[in-house]
């Protein structure tokens, strides 16, 4: 088979990449390890920046966020019980975030992924890319069918941070930037109506809790956790019990319990991997970079990142120049850093750290305070918060 860029990983950096290179024309095989079902059922991410959703309307795949995406224009931080509003609309000129599960967002990708025909190869395992310093690299796997073989121009790695493609770039050409969190999030869906119309995210003693939502009738909850613990010491009752103390004030009394599913338990983590080419790999989203999710930025930085590849390669594609692939590492890193700033600074300031003294707590409290009572600190987290212009 051959194909000008060969797409390993079909999350969202893969996935919004093929239809990206396919509005510009750019032939591509998307080559995924998981079943269509898995990567679709994946309970993730759950806010779109509005740069994100405009361009699922630029690629046709804008109706249904458009219709069930819920779109919020503000945010509230809760602290000990007491809680103050961010005001996006009056803050970031307007902007606002919109709530959709990232598996509604695979759900549109694939569903026009399959009326485009753009080509796309689950359960292909041990995917290798190879001469990837060369001019001519190619990518083999197995399929059920046999050994299979992809020549290509150029290698996407999209495949997430415990993908092969960033193992491909040899060690001194590679710098790892890494932060790793001594806690993780437990998260939880609940077929119960949010206790807020919007999303709550909570500073307490005892450790941060997230109210979000996925539709009206359904809430999306998380709470920091030990990383010992495990999904079975949690029963919905803990659980509850424990989410309403971190929440607090007026959202406690309007929490409606009910049994909870797609229980788990993620690690927090920032890393960050640069340069994010070598010879003809690029590397987008995850494979890339992560951040703790408590700034809401993963999906949305990896749109990112495939928005600044697929504007270079067209460029490369439509004029020969290689101007917009030598920068893209640089391009997109320069965003990525912002971003993980903001999710670091959003960890820092909202959680609990098994080592915290008096004085860490009052500099929490001291860095809240200033939020509420400033709108130029509002404003750097509503303009942080609902995304950085998209500089590509
Ligand atoms: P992935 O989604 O990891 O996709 C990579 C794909 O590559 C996968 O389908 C994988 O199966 C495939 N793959 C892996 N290895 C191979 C291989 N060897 N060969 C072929 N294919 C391979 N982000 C936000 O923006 N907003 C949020 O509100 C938010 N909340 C989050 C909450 C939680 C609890 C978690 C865990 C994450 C959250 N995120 C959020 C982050 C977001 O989910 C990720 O950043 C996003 O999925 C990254 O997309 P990706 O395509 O780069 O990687
Ligand atoms: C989610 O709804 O899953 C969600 C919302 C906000 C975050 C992280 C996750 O910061």
């Amino acid at each position: 088979m051959r194909a000008q860029v060969a797409i390993i990983g079909a999350g969202p950096a893969g996935m919004f990449l093929a239809h990206l290179l396919r509005e510009a024309g750019i032939d591509a095989v998307v080559l995924e390890l998981r079943s269509r079902e898995y990567v679709v059922a994946r309970v993730r991410a759950g806010v779109l920046e509005q740069s994100t959703v405009d361009l699922m309307r630029r690629l046709g795949i804008g109706e249904r966020v458009g219709r069930e995406g819920m779109v919020h224009a503000g945010t509230t931080l809760a602290v000990d019980g007491d809680s103050f509003h961010v005001d996006f609309a009056e803050l970031a000129n307007g902007a606002a975030i919109t709530v959709y599960g990232q598996s509604e967002v695979m759900k549109d990708l694939n569903q026009a992924a399959d009326e485009r025909h753009i080509h796309v190869i689950y359960e292909a395992s041990d995917v290798r890319p190879h001469g990837l310093d060369t001019d001519t690299p190619w990518v083999t796997w197995n399929s059920p069918h046999g050994a299979r073989r992809l020549e290509c121009d150029f290698v996407a790695g999209c495949d997430g941070f415990h993908g092969v493609s960033r193992g491909c770039i040899p060690h001194g050409a590679l710098t790892v930037f890494e932060r790793a969190y001594p806690f993780g999030w437990l998260g939880v869906l609940a077929e119960v109506p949010p206790c807020n119309h919007e999303l709550v995210y909570a500073n307490h003693e005892r450790g941060f809790a997230l109210a979000s939502m996925r539709s009206p009738t359904r809430s999306r909850c998380y709470l920091q956790c030990s990383l010992q613990d495990r999904i079975e010491d949690w029963s919905d009752d803990a659980f509850w019990d424990e989410f309403a103390l971190r929440i607090g004030g007026s959202f406690a009394s309007r929490i409606t319990r009910g049994p909870t599913f797609e229980k788990s338990i993620a690690p927090l983590r920032s890393f960050v991997c640069a340069p994010m080419r070598w010879g003809r790999l690029f590397l987008a989203g995850d494979a890339a970079h992560i951040v703790p999710p408590t700034g809401a930025k993963g999906l949305n930085l990896a749109v990112a990142d495939v928005v600044v590849l697929a504007n270079a390669l067209g460029r490369l594609y439509a004029t020969g120049s290689c101007e917009g692939v030598d920068g893209y590492s640089d391009r997109a890193l320069a965003r990525v850093w912002k971003a993980e700033r903001f999710s670091w600074w959003l960890t820092n300031l909202t959680h609990r750290f098994p080592h915290m003294d008096g004085f860490d707590r009052q500099m929490q409290l001291a860095e809240l305070a200033y939020l509420r009572s400033s709108r130029a600190a509002r404003s750097a987290f509503a303009e942080n918060y609902v995304g950085l212009p998209l500089e590509v």
